[in-house]
């Protein structure tokens, strides 16, 4: 019998092939289904990217059209989904309510996963269009306003911002979430993703994949690193304070939120473009105080690894939370909106993870005794 090999957290373990996302962590390049990131984001919506994660091409414009008009179809919230947003804990985290709408859904749609490999998920696309809804309809019952039914001419991104504020943002902010959303939507095996495909190999619907996959975005390992950087960026609060902060973090070999990856050997891809919104943003509302702090941050911490032989170099994290915060949105939707972006590539690995089938059944190397006595409840 081959001696099986143990790998703590899986790492370095290839766990299943698959042609989604392909990630080059020494150059800083990724791509989805070959494409690279860096052209999406200048020329998809992401409602073009959802249609390449889901079909594995990017879509001509009539099957851009018939899609688009589908999932936009899909946007709006029932009554009984609103009830439970109303009704649901208010001391409750965003992501636990998405959790629970999300397997909610389920119950509302006939899914047909036990005669077909891949239910109807790719026709619904609840799981993808619901999302942005449900974040902004929690948002507005939490401060005592109503809820904004969606806007079919609107893109997925500018649907979202105007759900969210009750008015149309411009052009551009409505452009800049869109392409958030695209440079989210998907990031190969991660934690929640393969979440996802665990989930889909027992053969269950795509609701309890993506309802799992959330429950895995929402530790504090995963998500939620943004939040944390904004939460350092407040706390430097300006850029005078910027060296003395990142010294002190290193000297006390405290992680400087939002630097470093690890598959990235190089910058990753996506915080070049999310670096460029921030600016954008912060020319556009006249506030360069984030951006000015994030570039202090930046410069000075890897002059300081470089010193050490260390390249480490920004994550998508590092400037994503300014350029929500300029764009409007609070703190605690920040891993919401992340969820929303990925609901598509969880998508694509559940229907990949369908059309050649093997249930994850890993082994656990057992280091507990064997044969122990069971004496009666009175002598133990
Ligand atoms: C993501 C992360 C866990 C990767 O860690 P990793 O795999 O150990 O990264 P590396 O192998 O490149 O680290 C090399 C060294 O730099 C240090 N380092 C890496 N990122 C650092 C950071 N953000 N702040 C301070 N030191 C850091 C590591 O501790 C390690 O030090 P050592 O050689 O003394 O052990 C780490 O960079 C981190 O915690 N970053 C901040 C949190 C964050 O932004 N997370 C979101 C990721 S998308």
């Amino acid at each position: 019998m081959d001696t099986p090999t143990y790998a703590k957290g899986l790492e370095g373990v290839i766990a299943a092939e698959s042609k989604i996302c392909k990630i080059d962590g020494e150059q800083g390049k990724l791509y989805y289904y070959g494409h690279p990131l860096a052209e999406l984001a200048a020329s998809c919506t992401f409602e073009e990217v959802t249609y390449l994660l889901l079909y594995g091409k990017l879509p001509t414009t009539d099957e851009l059209n018939a899609f688009s008009a589908r999932m936009r179809a899909g946007r709006a919230l029932s009554e009984p989904v609103l009830q439970m947003i109303r009704e649901f804990p208010a001391d409750s985290h965003p992501m636990e309510l998405l959790q629970s709408v999300i397997s909610y859904l389920s119950g509302y749609v006939e899914h047909k996963i036990h005669h077909s490999p891949h239910c109807n998920c790719r026709d619904t696309l609840h799981q993808v269009a619901q999302v942005t809804s449900v974040i902004a309809a929690y948002h507005r019952m939490q401060n005592g306003e109503a809820y904004v039914p969606p806007r079919d001419d609107l893109s997925h991104g500018a649907n979202f911002l105007y759900m969210l504020r009750g008015e149309e943002p411009d052009d551009r902010e409505g452009k800049i979430m869109d392409k958030c959303f695209v440079i989210h939507a998907e990031h190969s095996f991660n934690a929640s993703t393969f979440t996802a495909r665990v989930v889909a190999s027992t053969m269950s619907t795509c609701y309890s994949s993506i309802s799992a996959a959330i429950g895995a975005l929402y530790g504090s390992l995963h998500g939620g690193a943004n939040e944390r950087v904004m939460q350092m960026v407040d706390q430097i609060g300006s850029t005078e304070k910027v060296k003395e902060f990142v010294e002190k973090k290193l000297e006390r070999k405290e992680k400087v939120m939002g630097m470093g990856h690890r598959v990235y050997r190089a910058k990753d891809p996506r915080a070049v473009v999310m670096e460029a919104f921030l600016d954008e943003m912060s020319d556009k509302t006249g506030n360069r105080t984030y951006y000015d702090i994030l570039k202090g941050v930046e410069t000075t911490f890897r002059a300081k690894m470089e010193v050490k032989g260390k390249p480490i170099y920004p994550n998508v994290d590092f400037f994503s939370g300014a350029v929500y915060r300029l764009l409007g949105i609070p703190r605690a939707l920040y891993t919401p909106i992340f969820a929303a972006a990925r609901a598509a590539g969880w998508l694509a690995h559940i229907l990949e993870q369908r059309e050649d089938n093997r249930i994850f059944r890993p082994r656990a190397l057992y280091v507990g005794e064997v044969d122990l006595p069971v004496p009666p409840r009175a002598q133990r």
